[in-house]
């Protein structure tokens, strides 16, 4: 997160990329591309400075990790250990979270398009907040929490009408949004009147989220402006108390070595004294505040490893340089033209056996290891630069990575990192072209655990009747 030419947690020595401690070319040659790596430190680097800039600084506070952006087994299992709680979009998720030991009452549970079956999971686990986004939903608690004889906690996900300095995808929080409840009068009445016919809902407060991927703070101030509005307004007009402010997620990251990512403080300071202003002025207790991360914690934690299939040259026109991965393992550029720094970390020894290495079903790391051959090839380091486009391996033209990387050039057999690719890209991936998903390797502190294996083929007929 600190401003230097160098991606977090990487280090070069001797002109090999360290990661966490481990070295690059060592994990391709082990593992196979395209390969997740995730750097544990940098994950709970991050989970400290979220505690020191927010938890610990202002008492009362919580912290849901957004775990649509990187959902393992393993790192719930951090998150929990880290002692922030979770927030789930689906019934899969839940599952995931549970299954990690997740507490139920750490659990938040969102979502534009609840099922019956994914109410019927949450009420019972005993999920401590669902945030509603439609009226007919707080029927549907209210009859999942009846049948088991419970009380469900809500709060209302509403739409602020702000529109934050994004991509039209990744912004939620404008009026004209699938998500959350417009805040109009009459809609407003509606929903009170909701709550006062389902006994077994408990409002505890709001919750708005205004987009993804923010660099300045004025979005979260506009919308905080306008859901405490709110607030005093259902104290005014019904009575009814904000006892929690769930201000969401939506955090920048650096992804370019030029970009400037404020610090998580540029957000939640001026957040926290706008509440404390209001609670104050409004004569109002100071509602229990709340914030969801999900890129901030794991985006800078994770790179992805490719490895150089083909170069082609149109002269005069642009240089092509084909990877093993693309659109399958990182949507983001072709969904978002979302913009990632690349750099040639080391130089797979045999490029006929790795190729079909990463992929295939039964490559463990004993094989990897013999099919390793050395090469005198010079390293990337002595090579001049070119400005090349480094295009994906799916048929798609749109399935470029990054459009003009500045690489040393670029050799079949190199292997490529893309750096900041732990948010939104092994929770995106798809089996497109029936191409396995990458395995997902953990590194921390110079040792490396296989943390989600390999897809293989059979896996990906493993569904097909
Ligand atoms: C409700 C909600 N909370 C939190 C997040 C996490 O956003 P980010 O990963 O940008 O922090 C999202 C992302 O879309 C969201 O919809």
């Amino acid at each position: 997160m600190e401003s230097t030419s160098c991606p977090e947690g990487i280090e070069i020595e001797n002109s090999n990329h360290y990661f966490d401690g481990v070295e690059l070319e060592a994990l391709a040659q082990e593992y196979g591309t395209p390969l997740y790596v995730m750097s544990e430190t940098i994950v709970r680097r991050h989970c400290e400075a979220l505690r020191e800039s927010f938890l610990r600084r202002y008492p009362g506070t919580r912290a849901y990790y957004a775990s649509k952006a990187f959902q393992t087994l393993d790192m719930l299992r951090i998150i929990k250990d880290e002692g922030l709680g979770v927030d789930v979009v689906s019934g899969g998720e839940l599952y995931a979270a549970l299954k990690a030991g997740v507490v139920p009452s750490d659990i938040i549970f969102h979502g534009n398009a609840k099922t019956d079956h994914e109410f019927r999971l949450a009420v019972e686990a005993g999920v401590g907040r669902i945030a509603v986004d439609n009226l007919e939903e707080i029927y549907r608690i209210e009859r999942e929490a009846a049948r088991t004889g419970k009380t469900q906690t809500i709060l209302f996900r509403v739409t602020p009408g702000v529109d934050s300095h994004t991509h039209r995808f990744i912004s939620t929080g404008s009026l004209d949004s699938k998500f959350g409840i417009p805040l109009e009068p009459v809609e407003t009445t509606r929903y009170i009147e909701a709550l006062a016919a389902c006994p077994h809902v408990d409002f505890a407060g709001l919750h708005f989220h205004v987009g993804s991927q923010l660099l300045e703070n004025t979005s979260h101030l506009a919308a905080l402006r306008v859901a405490l509005g709110f607030a005093a307004r259902l104290a005014r007009d019904f009575g009814l108390t904000v006892r929690e402010l769930n201000m969401g997620g939506g955090f920048g990251i650096r992804y370019l070595p030029e970009d400037r990512a404020p610090a998580l403080s540029e957000f939640v300071d001026p957040l926290m004294a706008a509440v404390r202003e209001w609670s104050a002025r409004e004569k109002l207790p100071l509602p229990a505040c709340a914030i969801e991360p999900g890129r901030w914690i794991v985006g800078e934690a994770g790179l992805t490893l490719y490895q150089i299939i083909a170069v082609k040259e149109i002269p005069g026109v642009r240089t092509y340089v084909a990877v093993d991965g693309g659109m399958g393992d990182n949507i983001r550029p072709a969904l978002y033209d979302a913009k990632y720094h690349a750099a040639i970390v080391g130089r797979t020894r045999d490029q006929g056996a790795s190729v079909g290495r990463g992929e295939a079903a039964g490559h463990g790391r004993a094989q990897n290891r013999s099919s390793v051959v050395e090469s005198n090839v010079a390293t990337a380091s002595e090579r001049p630069f070119r400005t090349v486009t480094i295009a994906g391996r799916y048929c798609e033209s749109g399935d470029i990575l990054v459009r003009d990387a500045s690489l040393p050039e670029p050799r079949p057999g190199d292997i490529l990192s893309l750096f900041s690719t732990g948010a939104y890209c092994f929770a995106m991936a798809s089996n497109y072209n029936r191409v396995p998903r990458p395995a997902l390797v953990m590194v921390k502190n110079g040792k490396a655990r296989l943390s989600v294996r390999r897809e293989t083929y059979e896996d990906l007929l493993s569904r097909d009747i």
